[in-house]
């Protein structure tokens, strides 16, 4: 059986499969954050030379992609992306995600909204029926900390301040418990209404668009 980790490492092996049939020689790949998004760094370096670079949603990421002398492009300097892969926190049957507990939220949902394409890869555990379980990160500027809370708290969630983490854009993270999401769309777009939000971790309105799922028998795909 495999552990956590092998399921990580072999939904990343899947998406490069994925990746490799999509790309052409002038190919920018969207780069997501966190464990598995690392595992599918590492073994990039296999397509070297079949794709032009990377765009990071992160700067740990763009620091591992440059560590295996992959280019990194600034995003205002390319074209559209080709395809975005990413992995999440929770994701729904319909595709819907939680994301945001590296705290990398609003430059994932930027990198996601410039791609054609938006690839998840995550283990089995992250699927859900619903989604809620994982508390949902809020990206806030620093002096709406407590307005938003007081916001948040109206909406039935119960916000809690993420110690010691500001984000790469200099921001805190408000992470949501005990709010089950009935309604995706609505309620991001809700928390974005919050003003000094700057993004919320539903992806709803941009869902992704193909699930690579590790599970212990093997790769399951599920489209919505
Ligand atoms: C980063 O902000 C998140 O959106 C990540 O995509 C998420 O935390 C997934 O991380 P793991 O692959 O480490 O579970």
């Amino acid at each position: 059986m495999m552990n956590q980790d092998e399921m990580k490492q072999a939904v990343a092996k899947a998406a490069l499969d994925y990746v490799s049939d999509k790309i052409y020689s002038d190919s920018i790949i969207g780069i997501g954050t966190g464990s598995t998004a690392n595992f599918f760094i590492d073994i990039l370096t296999k397509l070297k030379g079949r794709f032009d670079g990377t765009v990071a949603s992160s700067d740990a990421s763009a620091k591992r992609l440059k560590q295996h002398g992959i280019t990194v492009y600034d995003l205002n300097s390319t074209k559209s992306l080709d395809i975005y892969v990413d992995g999440a926190d929770e994701a729904n049957k319909q595709l819907e995600l939680i994301k945001g507990g590296g705290a990398a939220l609003t430059r994932e949902k930027i990198v996601a909204a410039t791609a054609r394409e938006f690839v998840c890869i995550a283990d089995e555990s992250k699927l859900v029926d619903q989604l809620g379980a994982f508390p949902l990160p809020v990206e806030v500027i620093p002096m709406a900390r407590s307005h938003v809370a007081r916001q948040l708290v109206k909406l039935g969630g119960d916000p809690v301040f993420r110690e010691g983490v500001i984000t790469d854009n200099g921001n805190i993270i408000l992470d949501v418990f005990n709010f089950p999401i009935d309604n995706p769309i609505k309620t991001e777009e809700q928390i974005n209404n919050i003003v000094g939000v700057v993004t919320n971790g539903i992806f709803a309105q941009r869902p992704a668009d193909v699930l690579l799922l590790g599970t212990p028998t093997g790769i399951k795909t599920v489209t919505a």
